[in-house]
């Protein structure tokens, strides 16, 4: 089964408008010739949305946002609808990040209601799922992510519309890569729960990203796996040259 590489940069929470821009506008005239089975997206801040999707224009490197809530609109202070996201020219939204898992406590229920919303709203979403050190230490990695794949998955995902990372919270930010691998291994197991979930014609066209201390160095080797559909990159995202060479890598 073939499917489109994705190689998306969360640039968390980093970067002012001016440099922004110009991040935006290397990364899409570096990406002028984009292989047709390579998928580009960028996920700034809220505040920079839309100085990147300007900078982006022309480009087929697409914006994405990193959180929503789950309602249209009403009182919720500080917080982003999906249609706002829509509306400021997103097609994606990351939801279930484990940074967002841990410093704001969202659940499954929460992760799944937000896709749920944003799917609603037209948005495609990057459901973030991945094990702690003390969990992969106990064996756990397999078990841990397909709970949170049952649990943080709406009824309405397709292949279209969802797109799976894998991210490993011990290796987000610590230079620390899982092997090709162990990442496989995981990722492979990602594939059979979604057969259980979503069923079989959805699970195989399904992308599962890997996320984790990705660089050009590395990014080769994990992107040429079998399951591994692409990467969500943090770091290495927010230099154009390095997030260009993974992009390059990705075949
Ligand atoms: P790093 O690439 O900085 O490890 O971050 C990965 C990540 O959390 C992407 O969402």
């Amino acid at each position: 089964m073939s499917r489109k590489k994705l190689i998306a940069g969360n640039w968390k929470m980093n970067g002012l408008i001016a440099d922004s821009a110009t991040l935006a506008k290397e990364i899409s005239l570096n990406v002028k010739n984009l292989k047709p089975n390579t998928e580009v997206l960028v996920c700034p801040p809220f505040t920079l949305l839309t100085t990147v999707k300007k900078a982006l224009r022309g480009s087929k490197v697409m914006l994405g946002a990193q959180d929503c809530h789950i309602e249209e609109k009403g009182a919720h202070t500080g917080d982003i609808s999906p249609y706002m996201l829509k509306d400021a020219g997103c097609e994606y939204v990351i939801l279930g990040h484990s940074e967002r898992r841990t410093d704001h406590k969202e659940t499954n229920a929460l992760v799944k209601a937000k896709a749920q919303a944003a799917i609603k709203a037209g948005l495609k979403v990057i459901i973030c799922v991945g094990e702690t050190l003390t969990e992969r230490e106990a064996g756990k990695a397999f078990e841990v992510t397909e709970k949170q794949i049952k649990g943080s998955l709406p009824n309405e995902s397709t292949a279209a519309n969802t797109v799976i990372a894998y991210e490993p919270v011990w290796a987000i930010g610590t230079g620390k890569t899982a092997t090709p691998a162990d990442a496989e291994a995981v990722h492979a197991h990602i594939r059979k729960v979604l057969v259980q979930k979503c069923g079989k014609a959805i699970a195989s066209r399904m992308r599962i990203l890997y996320g984790g201390s990705m660089k050009p160095a590395n990014a080769a080797e994990l992107l040429a796996q079998e399951n591994i559909d692409g990467g969500l990159i943090g770091g290495a995202s927010l230099k154009s040259a390095d997030f260009t060479a993974i992009i390059e890598t990705a075949k």
